[in-house]
């Protein structure tokens, strides 16, 4: 009955470690993932990190905008841990393509960043396109990646239930529509896979959630405790 389901380490592990962090995704390596979330932003001196929020207020010991600091002004930083900010580089290092990497374009040109380290680690380390999945709220970010790498596929991240439903991730040329768990239900996901789009949803953690979306037959999960999946 249980179909499969991709199951998506949310930023790593973070249910278990701090989220965005080498131990983090070394955490999720450990619960057997098929997939790990992470989100990235270019810094001032144009180095693409792998952090949540705008500000690194919330998840390290320091204060500011992400995008306005040099790599050395993150660097200095505890992101929880002891553990440093990583660089996508670092992060796809550990993970060695042991599962697929779905890369969130959080800031201002991630698209660009993102395609030159996807494209070098195909080119020179061996990965694969499987390998890699590219996200974003920004529709606007997420299409020019999907100009500059057509051969990744992408996922349209969508808050909230549009009129159309999944009409903008068909004009994205989409691979999947990915919803929160407040907004999912059956005619969304059946409107998805009507136009071919895997549904994934985020970010599920409770046993009975779980159920109640696998149940309306979503194709992959994002959890902060992804072993209970
Ligand atoms: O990609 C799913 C999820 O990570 C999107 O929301 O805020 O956790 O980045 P957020
Ligand atoms: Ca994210």
């Amino acid at each position: 009955m249980d179909k499969n389901v991709l199951k998506i380490g949310h930023r790593g592990a973070m249910g278990h470690e701090p989220e965005n962090t080498l131990l983090s995704f070394k955490k999720a390596l450990e619960l057997n993932v098929d997939a790990i979330e992470l989100d990235v932003y270019v810094c001032k001196t144009g180095e693409l990190v792998v952090i949540h929020d705008d500000k690194v207020d919330r998840t390290t010991n320091g204060k500011g905008y992400t995008e306005d600091k040099t790599f050395a002004e993150l660097r200095v930083l505890d992101a929880g841990e002891g553990e440093l900010v990583p660089t996508l580089e670092e992060v796809l290092d550990v993970i060695d393509k042991k599962v697929i990497v779905n890369v969130e374009l959080k800031g201002k040109n991630t698209a660009l960043a993102t395609s030159q380290v996807i494209q070098k680690y195909i080119k020179t380390k061996g990965w694969a396109e499987s390998n890699f999945m590219v996200s974003s709220f920004d529709h606007r970010e997420l299409n020019k990646f999907k100009q500059l790498y057509p051969e990744i596929s992408i996922g349209a991240l969508i808050e909230g239930v549009p009129l159309s439903y999944c009409e903008c991730a068909i004009q994205l040329q989409a691979d999947s529509v990915n919803l929160s768990l407040d907004f999912i239900n059956q005619d969304f996901v059946n409107d998805a896979h009507d136009k071919g789009l895997k549904v994934y949803v985020w970010t599920v953690n409770e046993y009975d959630d779980i159920a109640k979306v696998k149940a309306l037959g979503v194709d992959g999960i994002f959890s902060n405790f992804p072993e209970r999946l």
